[in-house]
């Protein structure tokens, strides 16, 4: 068996992740770089604190981080940008790197431009009217703002609602990609539709956007999962082209299905927790997820159970449990099987309950100063 049989399976596009993921095998794919424990104190250093994504390497590889922070210390100005495809509900996956950027953007004080991407999801999917996606954009937009991101740094845009802000800088960028370029980059066919062609231009603009409205070069920095990436290889490729630096990036891992194998996905809601699941019925979920469990309860206490391949270990893992000395808790708890599954579920349900509704409570809160957050 070759070194890389074990990921013969693993897909990670910005369409489809599948399979196990083996991040190291990423990082090498995709040619970025991991994360060192310098870059991480040294965000540390500015933020006050390590985020708990950091120091768990939920963020775990990126691309010219150090001359962003270099930027940042020579006192020169640096921004964030991100962005969601509006095609359903938020699930907590799509929460991890909004945190992040809520995180940052404290700590840089940065602005954070965030796409609502409707058009592609229009483009991609066949199942959804625009008028669907672009609903979803505003929707989608209470949950960025339930994240903690701040009124004066964030301009969210809606790419066809506020297309007269960015399509003359999107008209820039496409004029300098060939079709060639995105056939090999997100392997288009002749049978793609001629709109899904041209949408990588945009996704690859608000990299410079706030170079752009504000006349200077401001270093980007982009949160995301690491299946984003193929649109930042491109960007990067153009950037000085335009006149413009490269965009840099920090990726972080994939929060996994409740279910096993697959991906969380609004066509499964027994995958995922959603934002707006009723609090109740998300804990039912996290009652019927799959674990690293034995067959009975006797193996478990024999044997102990497997908390490397389990999900409900992998949600306190990214996001439930801050505190580091009750996570080894629970792991050796379950290692040595005094910890079963149901118990450590309901303890997980529990958190689940709360986060939801204090997240809904700032989710509803976020409807009535929505258009602070929105770009001008
Ligand atoms: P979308 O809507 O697929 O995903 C939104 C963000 O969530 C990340 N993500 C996850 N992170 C952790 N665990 C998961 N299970 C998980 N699933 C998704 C994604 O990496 C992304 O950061 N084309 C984009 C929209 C977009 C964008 C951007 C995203 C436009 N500009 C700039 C990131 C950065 C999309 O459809 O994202």
């Amino acid at each position: 068996m070759s070194a890389d049989n074990k990921n013969d399976n693993m897909v990670v596009t910005p369409w489809e992740v599948k399979g196990d993921i083996d991040y190291g095998t990423l990082v090498q794919r995709f040619g970025t770089q991991p994360l060192t424990e310098e870059l991480k104190e040294r965000i540390a250093k500015h933020a006050g604190f390590m985020h708990m994504q950091l120091r768990r390497n939920v963020y775990f590889s990126h691309r010219d981080l150090d001359w962003w922070l270099n930027e940042y210390d020579a006192g020169r100005p640096v921004g964030l940008y991100t962005g969601r495809g509006p095609s359903g509900g938020v699930h907590l996956g799509h929460l991890l790197p909004w945190f992040f950027c809520a995180y940052l953007q404290k700590a840089y004080n940065a602005k954070l431009y965030f796409q609502m991407t409707d058009d592609e999801k229009f483009l991609h999917r066949e199942d959804l009217t625009l008028d669907e996606t672009i609903a979803y954009s505003y929707d989608n937009a209470l949950d960025v703002i339930a994240c903690g991101v701040q009124p004066e740094l964030t301009h969210i845009f809606s790419d066809t609602d506020h297309i007269g802000h960015i399509y003359k800088l999107g008209l820039q960028v496409s004029k300098r990609i060939t079709m060639s370029t995105v056939k090999a980059v997100f392997g288009f066919t002749d049978s793609d539709n001629i709109g899904l062609t041209w949408y990588p231009a945009l996704q690859a603009m608000t990299c410079f956007l706030q170079s752009y409205r504000e006349g200077r070069n401001v270093a980007c920095l982009i949160p995301a999962a690491i299946d984003q990436d193929p649109y930042w290889r491109m960007t990067r490729d153009i950037a000085e082209k335009m006149g413009y630096t490269k965009p840099t990036q920090i990726h972080n891992k994939f929060l996994p299905p409740l279910t096993q194998g697959g991906k969380m996905s609004a066509s499964q809601p027994e995958s995922a927790i959603f934002t707006t699941d009723v609090p109740e019925k998300a804990a039912k979920k996290v009652m019927a997820a799959f674990t690293g469990g034995r067959e009975t309860i006797k193996l478990q206490k024999e044997l102990g159970g497997r908390p490397e391949v389990c999900n409900i270990y992998a949600y306190y893992y990214y996001l439930f449990e801050e505190d580091d000395a009750k996570l080894i808790e629970v792991e050796q708890q379950c290692k040595c099987g005094a910890l079963v599954c149901g118990d450590c579920k309901a303890r997980l349900a529990k958190m689940v309950k709360a986060f939801l509704v204090d997240f809904q409570t700032k989710r509803d809160k976020a409807k009535d100063n929505l258009a602070d957050y929105l770009i001008k």
